[in-house]
């Protein structure tokens, strides 16, 4: 069965008090909530720089309610070596991360990376035994031209072609329309599960053991229509996830 799978994207956001104070108040919601069922996990993939403090906290709270899992936001393609500001999936895994976001569009966008690079950098998530999240999703300019679909093929056959087959069970994979991210814009269920149903059927022999997300301004409002989608298992959740209680709202949307 396909894991439903919550991820916050913290993105650059955060301070060791602020930090403090959201895992707390994140698991004192999923505790009034009353959830205890593992159906649904949860992650938050934070800044390097808060990894140590973030991996404390939900080590604290592992066999709580609240229990989350931590991921970092990117990873170098290198294992070592003279990569200066990198970092590689080995120190990731030896920050206890189960999980690194690739390809999110920010770093596609303002930092070029590449459908080959994006791959490249799942292959060293896999390597060091981390669920790489690789993201996919097209622009707005993308949408209008009717080309959503051949641009996330593009960019999934990438990803496939340098990790093989035989691994895609081991990724999860997030669709986050670009214009989709940050500006309150939602995809409607119907656009979103078109789209989440395509690439399921780009993921070969075992794409019904590999969960994908949906991200894109997800919040409690709108997070019980997306979930009900039959090709969405989850989301990967920005501007909510900085919020306790509405990252807990969300996660108990997919619990239901
Ligand atoms: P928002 O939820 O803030 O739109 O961000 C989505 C996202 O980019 C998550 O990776």
């Amino acid at each position: 069965m396909r894991q439903s799978l919550i991820v916050g994207n913290w993105k650059m956001n955060g301070s060791r008090a602020a930090n403090t104070a959201l895992i707390g108040d994140f698991v004192s919601c999923m505790a009034q909530l009353g959830k205890t069922d593992s159906d649904v996990k949860s992650a938050v993939c934070v800044p390097f720089v808060y990894l140590d403090q973030v991996g404390q906290l939900v080590n604290a709270e592992s066999e709580s309610p609240g229990a989350i899992k931590l991921g970092a936001q990117d990873v170098s393609l290198h294992v070592e070596g003279a990569y200066t500001g990198e970092i590689s999936a080995v120190m990731l895994a030896d920050m206890d991360c189960k999980y690194v976001i690739v390809g999110h569009s920010e770093r596609r966008e303002y930092h070029h990376e590449s459908n080959f690079l994006v791959g490249q950098k799942a292959l060293a998530a896999l390597q060091a035994k981390l669920t790489p999240i690789v993201c996919v999703g097209e622009t707005l300019e993308q949408r209008e031209s009717n080309s959503t679909l051949a641009v996330i093929e593009e960019q999934l056959t990438a990803v496939k072609s340098i990790i093989g087959e035989k691994n895609l069970s081991r990724i999860v994979v997030a669709c986050e329309p670009v214009w989709a991210i940050g500006t309150g814009l939602t995809a409607s269920p119907e656009q979103a599960q078109e789209v989440h149903q395509f690439i399921r059927a780009q993921l070969g022999a075992d794409a019904d053991k590999i969960s994908l997300l949906y991200g894109g301004s997800v919040k409690p409002g709108n997070a019980s229509e997306l979930f009900q989608c039959p090709d969405i298992d989850g989301a990967l959740v920005g501007g909510a996830s900085l919020d306790a209680k509405s990252f807990s709202d969300i996660v108990s949307a997919a619990s239901i």
